[in-house]
């Protein structure tokens, strides 16, 4: 263990890297928690937690008073950002994959919950590769439950998908609809739902898993493959053409990122092995997307025309009535306001 001055401790375990600001009270400020034990204020890791979303739900939780570390890769083609992490937490680079390393990971942080967002997250990467996507998305997902039921974690919440519904067979989608995913990805994503429920039964260990909409907002990669919202805002704004698939009338539910990031805030306590909707039961179009834009940049750029994407969907929202039942969540951010605070976030 090597000791720096400035409050920073470098800790080199098993090639585990992590940094511990001097900002942050001392770890294992609760101790002694067991599966039982129900604190208002808890040890939380969340993995990906330098990523899009999970970096929300990292400040969010730290807001609450939490405890909070991070596992985060910096994958190129993943949303990781150094300037996504909070300072008030402490951060462990690695990967999910990597057996040995998550292990004395976990044997440091003990966490009492685990939010897990780490995943390969694109619908066309999965297509492209699905042998990484089952990778990092099923034995990353083991790895995490493994050390879960290893330090006694009381419940893990997980970034499920409304891709794991494919089309759906009826409107709005709701927990009920059948899954039929129609990637890779909706497919990974929904044998992890199966192991959340395997694993709750076997081991004892809670979950909620949240089937999350189109998540947008401040944060998302612009340069990725997924994420129109953002790849939009940033071209408007820099003033270049936009892609636009299909016929442009493919209809998504939208769900700002904050709001997404309550609902994990509100599942650390709730929603013991339930699944739920999380989206804002209004669907929006591409092209509904691009009049929104060019509304609120003032520009008007020029569409350059492609084929459907292997795995789009066409017409897909929710209803997210479990949610307000069970966590008592509700959607607060609409489409227009959280577009404008995104291309507020794109423009600084
Ligand atoms: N953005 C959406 O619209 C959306 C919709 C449904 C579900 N989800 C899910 O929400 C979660 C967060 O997605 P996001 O949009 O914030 O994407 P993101 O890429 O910004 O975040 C994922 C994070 O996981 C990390 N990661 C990837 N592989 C890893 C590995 N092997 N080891 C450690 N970390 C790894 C990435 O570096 C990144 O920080 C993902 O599980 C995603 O599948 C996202």
């Amino acid at each position: 263990m090597e000791w720096l001055s400035g409050g920073l401790v470098l800790v080199l375990l098993a090639g585990v890297t992590m940094q511990l600001p001097s900002k942050t009270l001392p770890w294992g400020y609760h101790p002694g928690h067991t599966k039982e034990r129900h604190s208002q204020y808890m040890r939380i890791l969340v993995t990906g937690g330098a990523g899009f979303i999970g970096s929300h739900i990292v400040d969010h939780c730290i807001a609450a008073g939490h405890e909070v570390a991070v596992v985060y890769n910096l994958w190129e083609e993943g949303g990781g950002k150094k300037e996504n992490l909070n300072p008030q937490a402490r951060f462990f680079r690695a990967d999910i994959t990597d057996e040995a390393t998550l292990q004395a990971l976990f044997d440091e942080i003990r966490p009492e919950v685990v939010s897990h967002q780490a995943a390969q997250h694109s619908v066309a990467i999965s297509t492209k590769n699905p042998r990484l996507d089952a990778t990092v998305n099923v034995l990353g997902l083991l790895n995490v439950l493994s050390n879960c039921m290893r330090v006694g974690t009381r419940k893990l919440i997980f970034a499920s998908s409304g891709a794991t519904y494919g089309t759906p067979a009826w409107l709005p989608v709701d927990e009920e609809v059948p899954q039929q995913p129609e990637s890779p990805y909706g497919i990974t994503k929904m044998i992890a739902e199966h192991y959340l429920r395997y694993w709750q039964a076997a081991h004892g260990l809670a979950y909620t898993a949240l089937r999350y909409g189109n998540v947008y907002g401040p944060r998302q990669d612009p340069n990725g493959e997924a994420g129109v919202i953002a790849i939009f805002a940033k071209r408007f704004l820099n003033q270049e053409p936009v892609r636009i698939d299909w016929d442009g009338e493919q209809k998504k539910d939208y769900v700002y990122v904050e709001d997404v990031a309550r609902a994990n805030l509100l599942a650390l306590e709730q929603g013991e092995n339930e699944i739920c909707c999380i989206g804002t039961g209004r669907a929006a179009s591409v092209n509904e997307l691009y009049q929104a834009l060019a509304t609120i940049t003032g520009y008007h750029p020029e569409i350059v025309r492609a084929p459907k994407r292997p795995g789009d969907i066409y017409l897909t929202y929710f209803d997210c009535r479990k949610a307000e039942q069970i966590l008592g969540w509700k959607p607060e951010v609409s489409l227009e306001e959280g577009i404008e605070k995104t291309v507020a976030f794109f423009r600084k």
